[in-house]
């Protein structure tokens, strides 16, 4: 059994690996199609097994799922269709006895338009809850101003009741909260120590970076008040025990992550940000470009570099609004298993706190849907928006085949039964036919399964210092190819080459590790040159 962590220390989640759940999709107990909380539990001896220290649980709050959880209508209240309070304090005592925190995720930016506050907001202008909300006077046939939400249409929605326009980055049903308003704060943060006390050991926050919007100046991200909520956040809500908190920050920078994330602990354990993975695209994430290897490794240089000592990242390359990695970077075909372990080789070795979503264990791939069996709701919109624009069908499906968010969202692949396993009635999304041959009963069986391999890296984070604090040196910047690095403290070395095309290619293990000790390679190493897709990682 793999060193269990002691949490009571401050930045216990620097060696840490967490693994991220969406509850819609991972395990099915009452046949209805959708996963649930029951779901998760029996599952728990899986992930203890695979040596994870914390789950980042998708939101379970009850809500009208018009972006599956996202949207919440009571956050102190579990979605029914996930279960009861009961069954939320059975997994997080079952988790704790595993040596698992449950990391949730806080929606802080919106809440649904079906939350009691919004319904109360659309009262009056003098009801209390009117300004939990971001409003705007106007007439209806003119919006405030052009601002576009993440989602397509605009970001303003006339509300007729009150007979002002209101704010939402996202969907209509996602009215942004008001973050200018402290009794709103107050409510929050009062809302967050419900759930400490239930047991909860950190928070993701999603889109925090967003809550300090200033719609009249057309700022989203990075508003100007941003850093103060954090700093606000934090000494109320999660200041007293070592909460692990993880802010997601699609607008941050390397610089801006060093506030997130600094060491003094005034905002949040770790920032989670993008950069890595949006380089292959232009422009918008539907325009898919060829991802240029230097670039991305000039890119985790940086971020490597500029956090060592200032500031902690997340590692990631796979999460619920992202396609698989393994058809994104790598080779879903021939080469499925071993592109797979090449990205996670790469990701695993670095410095950081890895997130592993659900089914990247696996190698799970993305799948390719008629358009009528699409659910998310981005998705839907972008396809509208698109044809609307005068794009082809064909151009906009393979788009969403490449980009689109069910692509990670199909059901959890648990064996090669009907479902997957994965539920004994309808699953809400298909089951991708791959799991005929990808799924976890199988792997879990076969030492050389990506399962496996995975659970070796995330025993090696546990076991070596240099990948938990080593500095991080780039090598060969410009191949095209290979993606090489060494971690180093003054007593510990590590190599990690990975060959990131399926070609083979000529490279020559540099003269100091000749005679290292391989921690992990993903096939049997020849000399001179790295076969398709092959890694390793080397310690002298
Ligand atoms: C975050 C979530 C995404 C959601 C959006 C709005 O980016 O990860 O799934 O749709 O915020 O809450």
């Amino acid at each position: 059994m793999y060193k269990r962590l002691d949490k009571s220390k401050h930045g216990w989640w620097e060696s840490a690996v967490f693994y991220q759940i969406y509850p819609k999709s991972f395990q099915d107990t009452d046949g209805d199609g959708i996963g649930d909380l029951k779901g998760i539990i029996q599952h728990l001896d899986y992930l203890e097994n695979l040596g994870i220290d914390g789950i980042w649980l998708s939101p379970i709050c009850d809500s009208p799922q018009a972006d599956n959880g996202y949207d919440i209508s009571d956050y102190r209240g579990i979605y029914p269709v996930f279960g009861s309070m009961e069954d939320m304090e059975e997994l997080i005592a079952q988790a704790k006895r595993r040596g698992i925190s449950i990391i949730m995720d806080l929606v802080l930016n919106h809440s649904s338009d079906e939350h009691f506050w919004f319904q109360q907001a659309l009262k009056s202008r003098e009801n209390p809850y009117h300004d939990y909300y971001v409003w705007r006077d106007g007439t209806p046939d003119c919006p405030p101003n052009d601002m576009r939400a993440c989602f397509g249409g605009s970001t303003w929605t006339w509300a007729e009741s009150v007979g002002q326009w209101y704010f939402h980055q996202f969907a209509v049903k996602q009215p942004d909260l008001n973050w200018e308003n402290p009794k709103l704060r107050r409510e929050l943060y009062d809302m967050i120590r419900f759930w400490v006390e239930k047991g909860i050991e950190g928070f993701r926050l999603d889109v925090i970076d967003q809550i300090a919007k200033e719609p009249d100046l057309k700022i989203t991200g990075n508003g100007p008040r941003l850093h103060e909520f954090l700093r606000e956040l934090s000494r109320e809500a999660f200041c007293e025990k070592c909460l692990v908190t993880v802010g997601e920050a699609w607008g941050a920078d390397v610089e801006r992550a060093k506030l997130y994330s600094a060491p003094d602990a005034s905002e949040m354990s770790m920032v989670f940000q993008f950069e890595h993975i949006c380089l292959d695209q232009q422009g918008e994430k539907w325009d898919v470009a060829p991802l240029s290897l230097p670039r991305l490794k000039n890119v985790f240089q940086r971020w490597q570099n500029g956090l060592h000592g200032q500031g902690w990242n997340s590692l990631f390359l796979d999460n619920h609004d992202l396609p698989r990695i393994v058809s994104r970077w790598g080779d879903d075909g021939l080469y499925r298993e071993r592109s797979a372990k090449m990205l996670a080789t790469m990701i695993h070795g670095m410095e950081g706190t890895p997130y592993i979503y659900q089914g990247e264990e696996l190698a799970m791939t993305n799948i390719r849907l008629p358009l009528e069996e699409y659910d998310d709701i981005e998705t839907k919109n972008l396809y509208s928006e698109r044809i609307a624009r005068g794009y082809s069908h064909e151009s906009v499906m393979n788009s969403i085949y490449a980009r689109g968010r069910d692509n990670a969202r199909t059901p959890m692949q648990w064996t090669d039964g009907e479902n997957a396993g994965f539920t004994s009635g309808k699953p809400w999304l298909p089951v991708n036919p791959n799991h005929a041959f990808i799924n976890a009963a199988q792997q879990v069986n076969d030492p050389n399964s990506v399962y496996h391999y995975y659970r070796q890296l995330i025993a090696l984070r546990k076991e070596q210092t240099a990948i938990q604090k080593g500095t991080f040196t780039l090598l060969c910047p410009d191949d095209e190819r290979v993606f090489a690095y060494t971690r180093d403290t003054e007593q510990e070395h590590i190599l990690v080459v990975c060959n990131f095309s399926g070609e083979e290619t000529a490279f020559v293990v540099p003269e100091a590790y000749r005679s290292a000790e391989t921690l992990i390679e993903n096939m049997e190493a020849s000399e001179g040159v790295l076969k398709p897709y092959e890694a390793r990682m080397l310690k002298r």
